[in-house]
């Protein structure tokens, strides 16, 4: 904020919840740059009501709540936040991946429920990850860094070569483990974690649905730290309560804050608030690179990190 307030003049929207459409469509108007977050709809409405518009920075890297194309088309820039979340997103995924074969979160549950009787030798048993495979859906930034991290819980990682979201691995990206690529159908049938890492586009929608759910292991956990709409929430219901999969854990929903009514009552599944960047430190760093990006652009600059040039 002090950045952009030393540049610019700022219209600064305080409310706690997504400013309401017609409220950033009227004041949006005169406006030659936006901030915005993954709540905010930046659609062709909002854009067309801005005809000075010359950047929109999402402080976010996944954009899906922007029409990017429009954007393009009217010669407005599109900026995210990729890279600066990386690490703290890999980390997030590994703590679900820990907590929910551990059991952690529902043990948690058990102790403050006041029912916890004592240390027993076949007392909620999780499941190990020492050998066994992590299978990742989405080769990018993220799921390498997701790779990158998996010797050190002796897993070893596969991703699927016949999607055209996955394995575009980056000469100066991490060091990166063996990667065993595989079909998708072999991905999902084989792997113990499945990790989600894919934008959200509309082939990425409901990849994870009921067909998905009932070939993958029945001992296997589905992770997705990714958007909400890449799992079919009612699906993934279906398929804990029949114990087609042993466990889920989920940092993103499909209609957030909103979580499906059937995920709510299960045992076998984290539900987390949307968190996989939320350290001070990283959305500090976004939030940085969104001004950095703007103000570059309000000064005839190129940004940093665009998404549509
Ligand atoms: C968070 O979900 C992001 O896309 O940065």
């Amino acid at each position: 904020m002090s950045r952009l307030r030393e540049a610019c003049e700022i219209d600064l929207y305080t409310g706690d919840r997504a400013i309401a459409r017609s409220e950033l469509i009227d004041r949006v108007r005169e406006k030659q740059g936006l901030v915005c977050l993954l709540t905010d709809q930046i659609d062709r409405g909002v854009i067309d009501a801005a005809p000075s518009l010359r950047i929109i920075a999402n402080i976010a890297v996944g954009y899906n709540n922007i029409d990017v194309e429009h954007a393009r088309v009217r010669g407005i820039v599109v900026t995210n936040t990729p890279d600066v979340l990386t690490e703290a997103t890999a980390d997030f995924t590994w703590g679900l991946i820990l907590a929910i074969t551990r059991r952690i979160v529902e043990g948690d549950r058990l102790v403050r429920r006041g029912e916890w009787k004592g240390w027993a030798l076949d007392f909620m048993l999780g499941s190990e990850l020492r050998g066994k495979r992590l299978g990742i859906i989405g080769m990018g930034r993220i799921g390498q860094a997701v790779a990158a991290r998996a010797p050190a819980f002796g897993m070893a990682v596969a991703t699927s070569s016949d999607r055209p979201f996955t394995a575009r691995l980056r000469p100066e990206g991490p060091d990166l483990p063996k990667i065993a690529s595989v079909s998708f159908d072999e991905l999902i049938t084989t792997s113990h974690v499945l990790t989600i890492h894919v934008p959200l586009t509309g082939e990425t929608t409901h990849l994870i649905d009921a067909r998905v759910l009932a070939r993958m292991r029945r001992s296997a956990y589905l992770v997705n730290t990714s958007r909400g709409p890449v799992v079919d929430e009612a699906a993934l219901g279906w398929a804990l309560r029949e114990g087609l999969i042993a466990g889920a854990a989920l940092d993103v929903y499909e209609r957030e804050p909103e979580v499906h009514r059937d995920l709510l009552g299960l045992e076998n599944v984290i539900l987390a608030p949307h968190l996989a960047s939320a350290t001070i430190e990283t959305r500090t760093a976004m939030a940085d690179l969104a001004a950095t990006n703007v103000l570059r652009v309000l000064a005839g600059d190129q940004p940093l990190t665009p998404v549509n040039l």
